[in-house]
């Protein structure tokens, strides 16, 4: 090895104020700044404090002044309606800066919220980009989230205004988003004060004037509008995800660190240059699709690839082979569990070889960790590098990969590989001490984050601090658990709270527990992630019945999985809840559901010695039995 990384991650971790000075250097400033990182007031750290800058002005402005305002910005391909569309950054900015001076006739300012819950469509990320031209704060749904959980982005974000669409499409089903939207605004305390809605072709949707309006009267006398100027610190999205609760987080973004963190991921991680074209087969809605459909590549002025289809069904399991040769893509970033089905229904690759995937250089895995026989089947089918890296929804870009763009390394398959320049990770033992190499312990990050992550959670700067601050002092607590190796290579093993991850989707267990517990049948439920060949995790309910309960365990059971579906979405991929007589538990009454799981996994557990009456286990995998969640021995 020649060092090359490791000389560059020494230096970002030695004299981090130097090595993210210099890379500010290749984003576009109105102000650039002198301070570079504020330390003053721990946990709570600044960078580029005094730097003036704006996300659609690198996104777009930036590279058409550099004279490539005729160059591919956007492909947008739905192998789900037919409809395919390219769009020049000209382009883009004359509809981004059309749409921004929509939001401003509906009084839409600077520090403004703006949810928008849409479909895998050109008018989403122009949404989004408009909202950063003039300074509003987007704050993304993902479109398979129902009612209830929309209404709680309404409320905690206040937003002024809802962006969105007449519907989506999933295979075989058309959402409609009319009703989910207005279902949620009833829900929802706070009022928003406004309803934008694309109407898709010949899906069109009677909207209430005037507080809904559509698209095309949202631009009936709009004029373009120029970028606004931001402080570096101000925010640029909000973005939920699952927290503890059923209360989800917002995570927020500040301006100038975003983009020059992301801009530099581009060619130090995954190697792609302003001329590559890269695709990122996620959905905006999350947090892979905010940074790496959206942000990243407009930032470093590439070819992004929005897609609105399935790798498998949309029509079949060639559909990323096709996007891959129709559009030359060099570089594909997705969840395992999109390899997953398309190796389930497509073993051999057949529809791999009717295609040129000659300029294909790497996959990159993220989400959920990649597991080695999906690795190997990709790389035996691509032969290209396949690569996991690991992140989170705070952090907005990877913690650990290998960074392809400085140096290659070698794989190690079921490693997420090396710390990323910027990232100085440890691993805390319960003992509070530094594991030694292939210790396992708790995953965490030196402070300061290094730009680009987030600097706190929105309106809860004290939630923030207690829930990732302060359970070890000076670190950040991924919540994540594992052990690095003498060679460095980090290994993700599981989470440490009660998150899931289901097909690279983030869920809380605790949230589905808080839906069952409103059903009037049920006394107690748990709630856990149990493994799935496919989908990596999935969720199954215990639940045991109130005392005197006379409707049949088989309705209540049903009753319950609709309960989710209805308050949670559909991506919570509920389906199986089971009564059960009782929940085994310590004799201080905590539910033993990391020992279920074990038991319903079939790996071997240890009898907890704390555990109330050890029969309930027994009675339990009888249960699992009965309900074909584990095999009878
Ligand atoms: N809007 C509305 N509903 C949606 C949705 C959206 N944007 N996305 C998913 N759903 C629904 C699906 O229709 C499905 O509903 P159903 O219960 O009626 O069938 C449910 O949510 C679960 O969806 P999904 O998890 O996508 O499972 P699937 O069985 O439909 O597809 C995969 C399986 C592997 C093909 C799919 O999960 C996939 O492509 N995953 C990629 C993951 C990804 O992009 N992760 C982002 C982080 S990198
Ligand atoms: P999200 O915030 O939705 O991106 O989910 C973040 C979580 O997904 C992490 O905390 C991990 O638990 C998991 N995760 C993401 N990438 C990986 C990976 N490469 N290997 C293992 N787990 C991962």
């Amino acid at each position: 090895m020649s060092g090359k990384f490791t000389q560059i991650y020494d230096q970002s971790i030695k004299n981090p104020e130097d090595f993210w000075k210099k890379a500010s250097d290749d984003i576009f400033w109105f102000k650039k700044p002198n301070k570079i990182l504020n330390k003053s007031n721990p946990p709570f750290y600044k960078w580029y404090e005094d730097g003036v800058t704006n996300t659609c002005y690198n996104a777009l402005d930036f590279h058409i002044d550099q004279g490539k305002g005729n160059k591919i910005a956007l492909i947008y391909d739905s192998p789900i309606t037919g409809n395919k569309s390219k769009f020049t950054y000209e382009q883009l900015r004359s509809k981004v800066s059309k749409f921004a001076g929509a939001l401003k006739d509906q009084g839409v300012n600077k520090g403004d919220r703006v949810i928008i819950y849409m479909p895998m469509i050109p008018e989403a990320v122009v949404a989004m980009l408009a909202c950063a031209r003039i300074g509003a704060i987007h704050s993304v749904v993902f479109g398979g989230f129902a009612s209830n959980e929309l209404a709680s982005r309404i409320d905690d974000s206040k937003a002024k205004l809802l962006v969105t669409a007449s519907c989506g499409f999933e295979p075989g089903r058309t959402v409609e988003y009319k009703p989910l939207v207005d279902e949620a605004i009833k829900q929802a305390k706070h009022k928003i004060s406004k309803m934008i809605l694309f109407q898709r072709k010949d899906h069109e949707v009677k909207l209430s004037a005037p507080m809904e309006i559509s698209w095309d009267e949202a631009h009936a006398n709009t004029k373009d509008t120029d970028c606004v100027e931001m402080n570096s610190n101000e925010f640029a999205y909000i973005l939920y995800t699952s927290g503890t609760t059923g209360t989800p987080k917002g995570i927020v973004r500040d301006i100038g660190g975003h983009i020059v963190a992301l801009k530099w991921t581009m060619k130090n991680i995954y190697n792609i240059d302003a001329d590559d074209i890269w695709w990122s087969a996620s959905d905006i809605g999350w947090i892979v699709g905010h940074s790496y459909i959206v942000y990243a590549p407009l930032f470093k002025g590439c070819t992004t690839v929005l897609f609105e289809g399935k790798p498998v069904g949309t029509p079949d399991a060639g559909a990323f082979w096709k996007i891959i040769s129709d559009y030359k893509v060099k570089s594909l970033f997705t969840a395992p569990t999109a390899f997953r089905a398309i190796k389930k229904e497509d073993p051999e690759g057949k529809f791999f070889s009717k295609y040129d995937l000659s300029k294909f250089e790497s996959l990159f895995l993220a989400g959920e960790r990649a597991d080695p026989d999906t690795i190997k089947w990709a790389e035996n089918l691509l032969k290209v590098p396949v690569i996991d890296h690991w992140w989170q929804t705070e952090t907005s870009w990877a913690i650990s990969s290998n960074c392809t763009g400085i140096e290659m390394m070698k794989t190690k398959y079921g490693s997420a590989c090396k710390a990323v320049p910027g990232y100085d990770v440890k691993i805390i033992k319960s003992d509070q001490t530094l594991a030694k190499p292939n210790e396992m312990g708790d995953i965490v990050v030196k402070l300061p984050l290094p730009p680009g992550t987030f600097p706190t959670l929105w309106n809860a700067d004290q939630r923030y601090k207690e829930n990732y601050m302060s359970n070890y002092e000076g670190y950040y607590q991924t919540y994540d658990a594992g052990h690095i190796d003498e060679d460095g290579y980090i290994w993700i093993m599981s989470r440490t709270d009660d998150i899931i991850n289901v097909a690279g989707h983030r869920l809380s267990t605790g949230a589905i527990e808080e839906v069952l517990s409103e059903h009037q049948s049920v006394a107690e439920c748990a709630v856990l992630g149990i493994a799935d060949k496919l989908k990596g995790q999935l969720p199954i309910g215990l639940i045991v019945l109130k005392a005197g309960v006379e409707k049949d365990d088989d309705t209540i059971s049903k009753e319950c999985i609709k309960m989710v579906r209805e308050k949670i979405g559909p991506v919570a991929a509920f389906k199986v809840a089971i009564v059960i007589k009782r929940l085994p538990k310590t004799r201080s009454g905590k539910i033993l559901r990391g020992t279920i799981r074990k038991i319903a996994d079939n790996v071997e557990y240890k009898m907890p010695p704390t555990i109330d009456d050890p029969a309930i286990l027994d009675e339990i995998k009888e249960d699992l039995i009965k309900n074909n969640i584990l095999k009878s021995a």
